[in-house]
């Protein structure tokens, strides 16, 4: 390991030590490691054909409800097939450690719950969630227990059990807003954070870059996990050049040695 990662680990550790409340904010380079294909990779087989920036729109929802939902299974069924990676774990693992952990992602694949992370604000939305086209209300719908060899058909897409209307993904698409109250809830956890984390994202997309930066200017220790070198790393408290699943674990066996746990 570069001395310069080491000393930006023993950094970390020394803060995570006495923090209470810790925010981490991640996007895809945290589930790189797991094998999340890209949004743009996620059009392998007989996807391949398809722009998933044309998949992922209401207009194209709207258009084609059918395809959009297929493609949407196309994605989770790759994502079912994938587990969560030592960097996911080890965000887990914090939460018996600290006070409070917040974990407040770009990633739509849900890894974060699956490794154990119980408090994720899901900025963009997730791939397990649904709720209704025209209104956005959040409905639960009743997934087949084995999606190995489902597709959805006209008659069998996902509608509200109450209305009958149809049911959309929830994810936040290309041209929409995030959801007001997640977002919210982001910044004011952010905001009253001794820590915040910062892991695996480019930073360039908004506003989901808007909580770190707002966490760093209002003076809160802010760290950074990245292989590259983003803009947000050379103002940060403290820079990890190494992956997200790699470095993670390292801050966790640390900060237990020196909270003097085993
Ligand atoms: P990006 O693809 O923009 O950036 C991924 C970042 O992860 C890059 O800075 C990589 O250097 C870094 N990275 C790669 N492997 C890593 C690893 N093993 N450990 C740590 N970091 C690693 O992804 P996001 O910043 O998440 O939006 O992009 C944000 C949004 O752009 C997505 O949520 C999506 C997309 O448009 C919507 O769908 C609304």
């Amino acid at each position: 390991m570069q001395a310069g990662a080491a000393a930006a680990i023993e950094e970390l550790a020394g803060q995570l030590a006495q923090t209470h409340k810790l925010v981490v904010c991640t996007g895809a380079g945290v589930s790189a490691e797991s094998g999340v294909p890209t949004f743009r990779d996620a059009s392998s087989g007989l996807w391949a054909k398809y722009d998933p920036m044309t998949l992922a729109t209401p207009e194209a929802f709207a258009r084609d409800p059918l395809l959009v939902w297929n493609w949407y299974l196309h994605r989770r069924r790759q994502v079912d097939a994938l587990a969560p990676n030592p960097g996911h774990t080890a965000i887990a693992e914090l939460q018996g450690i600290l006070n409070e952990v917040v974990v407040v992602t770009q990633n739509v694949d849900g890894l974060h719950r699956r490794a154990g992370s119980r408090t994720v604000l899901e900025l963009h939305g997730t791939l397990y969630g649904t709720k209704r086209f025209h209104d956005g209300h959040k409905v639960d719908y009743r997934w087949p227990g084995d999606l190995t060899d489902f597709e959805f058909t006209q008659d069998s897409l996902p509608r509200c059990p109450d209305t009958g209307e149809l049911l959309r993904p929830d994810i936040v698409w290309f041209g929409e807003a995030l959801d007001s109250v997640t977002l919210s809830q982001a910044f004011m956890h952010a905001r009253s954070a001794d820590c915040v984390i910062v892991a695996g994202t480019s930073g360039v997309v908004y506003p989901a870059a808007a909580v770190p930066e707002e966490a760093l200017q209002l003076g809160v220790y802010t760290a950074e996990i990245n292989p590259d070198e983003t803009e947000l790393a050379r103002r940060a408290d403290a820079y990890i050049a190494l992956p997200s699943g790699v470095a993670l674990p390292q801050i966790v066996a640390r900060v237990k040695q020196l909270r003097g746990r085993r």
